[in-house]
């Protein structure tokens, strides 16, 4: 199975943590559906951790909690899959999960095997608990030899947060994408440090494998697990979800839809971000570090010929962003310009060949979807 482009969707992790139901998940594929995120590409429904009774059944498996799941999780997963929608799930490679459930440490086979009869399309695989005498490769590859075992196609999303090099090894496990960060929280400054993080990493992130800065804290409104009251406002989501995009990143939602503004689902589904995340080759940006720069500026060549261009203000004052077109190798005396699409308002600029510096408010950002023209 090739993942070609980086998976769309929603986890329950960081709203809803432990308390996940049934009914929760259901609503969830029901509002992906009705408020077209389906359409959009958001694909995948996550269950991550907490899911489990604490103990394993006479037979070694992993038992749904029937408090939260009544039904069992094939139900649960057909009901996902009668929507057009895909199920996921959550395992972890050490002895216990991070909420100390049953884990799948030297159970990779048989939990597999579960994962597969109950429909699951995704499996979630993180890294709590995992024996320090143990060999964390031998574990994420023996996990995918069992999920590729089971004859079904599952999405094997690693997590282990960026350790023990990942970024190297990882590919040739046969994992689709990998946690390369810690957990992210509704704060600006954590999604920056994700993103951060990424600066050198980023150019491992590929078709077939890609790098994960973890879930969207994109309209949580300070609401649940993870969420940070008053940290985030629509500004910071705006210049978060713009990051993940230019840097090609799963974009899996976290927020509760069932609460959703009209503001945050017209981010979620812009179509412009959109295409610039799910571009076919999947560039790493190039021009700006992110690193130690609080206003950097990011070109990332796209198929077709296109390419965006995005402003950001990192920083808790306004100021300007800058783009000299030579520091990526375009000379102003080439003859060709870039005409420029503003992603969010529509605006269109250009055609510009020549030094841009564009004023932005704290935290918030510019992006551009671009086209070479001849001047
Ligand atoms: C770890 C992962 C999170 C989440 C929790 C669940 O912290 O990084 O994304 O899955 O475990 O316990």
């Amino acid at each position: 199975m090739i993942i070609n482009k980086p998976p769309m969707g929603w986890n329950s992790w960081n709203t809803f943590g432990w308390e996940i139901n049934d009914q929760v998940i259901r609503d969830t594929a029901d509002i992906m559906v009705s408020s077209g995120l389906k359409d959009a590409g958001y694909e995948y429904v996550v269950i991550d951790d907490c899911y489990a009774l604490r103990d394993r059944d006479a037979d070694g498996k992993i038992v749904p909690d029937p408090d939260k799941f009544p039904y069992g999780m094939k139900a649960l997963s057909d009901y996902v899959h009668s929507k057009g929608l895909k199920f996921g799930m959550y395992s972890c490679a050490g002895v216990m999960t991070c909420a100390w459930y049953p884990s799948s440490y030297d159970k990779e086979f048989i939990d597999a095997q579960t994962f597969a009869d109950w429909g699951v399309d995704y499996l979630k695989y993180d890294f709590c608990n995992f024996p320090k005498s143990a060999d964390p490769v031998m574990a994420y590859a023996r996990m995918s030899m069992a999920l590729k075992a089971t004859g079904r196609d599952i999405v094997f999303s690693a997590c282990n947060w960026g350790d023990c090099e990942v970024e190297k090894w990882i590919r040739s496990t046969g994992a689709h994408l990998y946690r390369s960060t810690g957990d992210i929280g509704e704060r600006f400054s954590a999604i920056l440090n994700n993103c951060r993080s990424q600066d050198e990493k980023i150019r491992y992130s590929a078709p077939g494998c890609f790098n994960d800065m973890d879930m969207l804290v994109v309209g949580m409104d300070g609401i649940g697990n993870v969420g940070h009251p008053g940290l985030c406002g629509d500004t910071e989501y705006k210049t978060h979800f713009a990051l993940w995009c230019l840097n090609s990143q799963p974009l899996m939602m976290g927020s509760d839809l069932r609460k959703l503004r009209p503001e945050i689902l017209e981010l979620l589904t812009n179509k412009d971000l959109l295409r610039i995340d799910q571009d076919e080759e999947c560039r790493p940006p190039m021009y700006s570090s992110i690193k130690g720069d609080n206003r950097p500026t990011f070109f990332k060549h796209l198929s077709n010929r296109q390419f965006a261009l995005g402003f950001f203000n990192l920083d808790d004052t306004p100021g300007s962003a800058d783009f000299r077109p030579w520091d990526i190798g375009f000379p102003t005396t080439s003859g060709i310009g870039m005409m420029l699409r503003d992603v969010f308002t529509g605006e269109v600029i250009g055609p510009v060949n020549d030094y841009m510096t564009m004023y932005l408010e704290p935290h918030d950002c510019r992006v551009y979807l671009g086209e070479w023209v001849t001047m």
